[in-house]
């Protein structure tokens, strides 16, 4: 018979209880921060509000990197640390390894830090302060698994875009992007042939491409 109750891979409890914390204070999003005319889009602006990943996100992430063995994994960015503890769990359970975050509001650095200190897990992660168009130019090696979970920008290309094209050279063959937002020029990045992706859209948050490094 069919469990609606869903079930999850994070059985650690400090781990579990940080994720259940984070979810509970939610803030209900930002109005308008994607509209025309937005609200005000800069980051330093939303230093409290984590616009984090949802959990069936963060548990498929999880999945997916004990299933690869993943060792050395990034995201495109940090926020809060939501995405951030549940990669730094799969690190742990793989029997160590490092996510690389990046986020530029440093408030958000340090309440990710503490998240990830108090979930048990601070040695698995390495949040990088700062524009993560520089930070994440050298992840020093091959990785895993890349989440672009980034932000609106004004013009041109979006940050999204931006970043998948610094950060997909340094991704492995097997490895996998995940994107969360949609974003039209990455889309276009990862479905198109020559970039060696192949992908497909989840329902998931409204729509989470999950991408594959075949090339
Ligand atoms: C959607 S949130 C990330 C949520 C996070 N993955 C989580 O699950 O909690 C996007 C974050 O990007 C950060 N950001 C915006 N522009 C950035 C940039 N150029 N470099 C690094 N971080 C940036 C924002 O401050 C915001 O915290």
């Amino acid at each position: 018979m069919y469990n609606a109750e869903p079930h999850s891979a994070i059985t650690d409890a400090r781990v579990a209880t940080v994720i259940a914390r984070l979810q509970v204070t939610r803030p209900s999003p930002a109005r308008g921060l994607r509209g025309n005319p937005p609200m005000s889009r800069d980051p330093q602006d939303y230093a409290e509000q984590g616009f984090s990943i949802h959990p069936e996100q963060g548990e498929l992430i999880y999945l997916l990197c004990r299933g690869l063995r993943a060792r050395r994994v990034a995201e495109f960015a940090t926020s809060v640390g939501m995405s951030t503890l549940y990669f730094a769990a799969a690190m742990r359970d793989n029997g160590g390894g490092t996510v690389i975050g990046s986020e530029i509001v440093p408030a958000k650095v340090a309440t990710a830090k503490r998240n990830l200190a108090e979930a048990g897990l601070a040695d698995y992660a390495e949040i990088r302060e700062g524009d993560a168009r520089k930070t994440l130019r050298d992840l020093g090696g091959p990785v895993d698994f890349i989440l672009i979970d980034g932000w609106p920008g004004d013009k041109g290309p979006t940050l999204a875009r931006q970043v998948i094209e610094i950060v997909a050279p340094q991704l492995r063959v097997g490895g996998y992007v995940m994107n969360d937002n949609a974003e039209a020029d990455f889309l276009e990045f990862v479905r198109d042939p020559q970039n060696g992706f192949v992908s497909i859209t989840l329902p998931l948050k409204g729509g989470t491409e999950l991408c594959l490094k075949v090339a």
